[in-house]
């Protein structure tokens, strides 16, 4: 078990990669507790759980908006949740997102904790206290950053995953990679075969790796005003394919990246070889690499997104494997690229 730690101004948090769920216990206060998890987490693991509260949302991106949040408050408020009580989360991104939005605004927060089930989140969804909700299809339009008080990471909980789900999480561990490290960069393709046999002294490091790094870009720039921007590296595009077409976040990032490395080329910084190198990795892990659809829509909802300033874009490119740079890109200039390096159905990106 290794214990990396996430220290903010106001808070510090413990991220317990290799502990087992089971001992959960060990970690919560001993106050009332709540846990928000959902169905399909819950047909495996429910038998575990410690007594509490329990709220069970159905799985899916439609559980993650204000208005499940809603029904939550209700059912908080109807059994007098108090401001001592403690919200565990326990399931994948989509639960923790949903779990740390509401004990970060009922009765103005609450501690928090999670148990993260699925690769991504392990990876990603769960550190760094990003906690949000979808508005009408916008991917995370409403929430707030407020970090937990411990986050367990229990590689065993990935063996009951869907297969395709495990392979999504790896979207996230590759993107980390091509962002922030060469070496995992390296490792990934080296070891892809016992990662996807999720071969436990391999998946224990490669988690470690993602949590510590994506722990240190938080801890430099927790409100995401330059460092932290980098993780966003394919999800401006992700997040508007995703809208379009409902495809799950890790598919979408897989595409997002392929896309954000050729404009990269583009621009001079990095080699064709490259973005080879990147397309090569993420098809080795299963995922996709091409946009099956056109890109009109998908243009429509980036010029609503967060990052967008005026005329142009801040997109996160890559500087070389395992370095990433911001650049602001004027959406025609895009649109263009894009054209270019997209043929739908095609293999051309
Ligand atoms: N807050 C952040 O910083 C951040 C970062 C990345 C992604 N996200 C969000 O995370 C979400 C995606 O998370 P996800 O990919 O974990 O999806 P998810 O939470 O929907 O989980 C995927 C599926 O696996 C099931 N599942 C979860 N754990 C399981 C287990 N151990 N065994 C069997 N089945 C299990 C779930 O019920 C679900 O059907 C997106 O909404 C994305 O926006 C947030
Ligand atoms: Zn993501």
């Amino acid at each position: 078990m290794k214990e990396i730690r996430l220290n903010t101004t106001d808070s510090s948090c413990r991220i317990l990669v290799g502990e087992s769920f089971k001992n959960v216990g060990d970690y919560l206060p001993g106050k009332k507790l709540v846990i928000i998890t959902d169905e399909n987490v819950y047909q495996h693991y429910g038998a575990f759980f410690p007594d509490a509260l329990l709220i069970t949302i159905k799985p899916g991106e439609s559980s993650k908006t204000l208005s499940i949040a809603s029904e939550i408050y209700g059912q908080l408020i109807a059994n007098e949740i108090d401001r001592k009580s403690f919200i565990l989360g326990v399931g994948g991104g989509i639960v923790c997102d949903l779990a740390g939005y509401i004990a970060s605004t009922f009765l103005r927060g609450l501690s928090f904790g999670f148990v993260s089930t699925t690769l991504l989140s392990q990876v990603d969804a769960s550190i760094g206290g990003k906690n949000g909700v979808n508005y009408e299809g916008y991917k995370n339009m409403v929430g707030v950053i407020r970090q937990p008080e411990f986050v367990i990471c229990d590689p065993d909980m990935l063996s009951t995953l869907p297969k395709k789900e495990y392979y999504m999480g790896f979207a996230e561990v590759i993107k980390c990679a091509a962002i922030l490290n060469a070496d995992l960069f390296d490792l990934l393709e080296k070891d892809h075969k016992k990662a996807l046999d999720g071969e436990e002294g391999t998946l224990e490091e490669i988690i470690s790796i993602c949590v510590d790094a994506k722990c240190r870009i938080v801890e430099a720039d927790e409100k995401e005003s330059g460092e932290r921007k980098k993780l966003n590296f394919g999800h401006t595009f992700a997040h508007a394919f995703e809208k379009n077409t409902g495809i799950p976040h890790g598919e979408a990032v897989s595409i997002g990246m392929v896309l954000a490395a050729g404009i990269s080329e583009k621009l001079g910084l990095i080699s064709r070889q490259d973005v080879d190198r990147l397309r090569d990795l993420i098809n080795k892990y299963h995922l996709p690499v091409n946009y099956p659809h056109g890109f009109d829509d998908v243009f429509e909802v980036m010029k609503r997104d967060k990052k967008r300033d005026g005329d142009s874009i801040g997109l996160i490119l890559l500087d070389r494997i395992g370095e990433a740079v911001i650049r602001n890109i004027e959406l025609a200039t895009l649109k263009n690229w894009i054209d270019d390096l997209h043929t739908p159905g095609g293999d051309r990106i």
